[in-house]
């Protein structure tokens, strides 16, 4: 069993793996290279040669736990044919949604689209062999795949009336939580060994919303997932109410935003929590880094805890300062 098997699965508590949401990225200058001849992002994460060397990258320079598989969680609207493209200092821009209705999608022909994921997650399995280290597959929760498809970009704070057309709605989340199901089943099957569900916008939804396309929906991956013997993580970004997520949800841990209170979170929640450390610190001074690392170490250290952030590495980041980040939690 690796470490963070040992707390997800047995809920020890006397160590503390550490690994990082968006570890393989633009902060590291050897992904910048790649990315720098690879103009196309999607194409990028169907390359079945490039996916395992940049997932790998961040394990040659750090003593982390996990390895996560180099993807994104807009490879679904993709793969069901809402046309996706990355455009620099924008983010995701997709387009109109005509085409899923037209495009007589069937189970094999979204997997054939994504097979070079597959095959570049057997290959990174291949790699981890004996390594003791977890390999981390993904997706998108249904409501935050729910809000880029409607929404067709980063949403700012608030969402659009877009949002308001119920039956537009529903016929989008069926077809979301069937082939989200069919992309995490095809991810274990490869060698992905935990599941982290990413709701990104979930603080974004309403009360009224809440209940179905979130809970409801999270809940039917979480139960599959788990039903394939793999663990789940779930990632409810700014949701009000953790306690009340884990409980209607129950995943098998829970990463939490930096935003939480710890001491509060910790007397709430009895399931294994991951992350909380806000990112922005790592761009400023060590010993602030060293403080507050510490203090999220104390608080957690008798509840089965996995060191990471409360959202993704930023692209300004030195990766130096993770470097002494990663060396504080192992020397703790
Ligand atoms: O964590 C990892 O290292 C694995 C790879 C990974 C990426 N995206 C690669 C990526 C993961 C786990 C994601 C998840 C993802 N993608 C989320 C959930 C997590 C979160 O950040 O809230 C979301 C909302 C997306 C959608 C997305 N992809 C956006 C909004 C953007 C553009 C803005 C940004 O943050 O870069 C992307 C592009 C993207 N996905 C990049 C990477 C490395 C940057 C691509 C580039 O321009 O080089």
């Amino acid at each position: 069993m690796n470490p963070i098997e040992q707390v997800i699965i047995k809920g020890k508590t006397d160590i503390t793996p550490v690994w990082f949401m968006r570890q393989a990225g633009r902060y590291l200058p050897e992904f910048r290279d790649i990315r720098l001849k690879n103009q196309d992002f999607i194409k990028l994460c169907l390359n079945v040669d490039l996916v395992p060397e940049i997932t790998l990258q961040p394990l040659e320079r750090f003593e982390i736990d996990a390895a996560i598989i180099f993807s994104d969680i807009l490879m679904i609207p993709y793969a069901v044919g809402q046309p996706v493209r990355f455009q620099k200092d924008f983010g995701p821009i997709l387009g109109s949604l005509e085409k899923i209705e037209n495009s007589g999608l069937t189970e094999q022909k979204f997997i054939n689209k994504l097979d070079p994921v597959y095959k570049a997650i057997s290959k990174t399995s291949i790699k981890l062999k004996n390594k003791k280290k977890s390999l981390i597959g993904f997706v998108g929760a249904p409501w935050t795949i729910l809000v880029y498809m409607i929404n067709k970009q980063s949403p700012k704070k608030e969402l659009s009336k877009m949002l308001s057309d119920e039956k537009v709605k529903d016929n989008l989340l069926k077809i979301i939580l069937n082939y989200t199901k069919i992309h995490i089943r095809e991810q274990v099957k490869h060698g992905a060994d935990i599941i982290q569900i990413f709701d990104s916008w979930a603080g974004l939804a309403s009360n009224s919303d809440i209940k179905k396309y979130i809970y409801e929906s999270t809940t039917e991956l979480v139960e599959f997932t788990k039903s394939l013997g793999v663990p789940v993580i779930c990632f409810p970004r700014e949701i009000e109410n953790y306690k009340e997520y884990v409980n209607e949800v129950k995943p098998s841990a829970v990463n939490i935003d930096y935003k939480v209170n710890i001491r509060g979170i910790l007397k709430e929640i009895s399931i294994p929590i991951q992350g909380g450390l806000d990112p922005k610190l790592l761009l400023g001074d060590k010993n602030t880094v060293k403080n507050e690392s510490t203090k999220i170490l104390d608080t957690f250290k008798d509840h089965p805890y996995i060191f990471n952030l409360g959202h993704g590495v930023l692209p300004q980041t030195d990766p130096n300062m993770l470097e002494y980040l990663v060396n504080l939690v192992k020397d703790y």
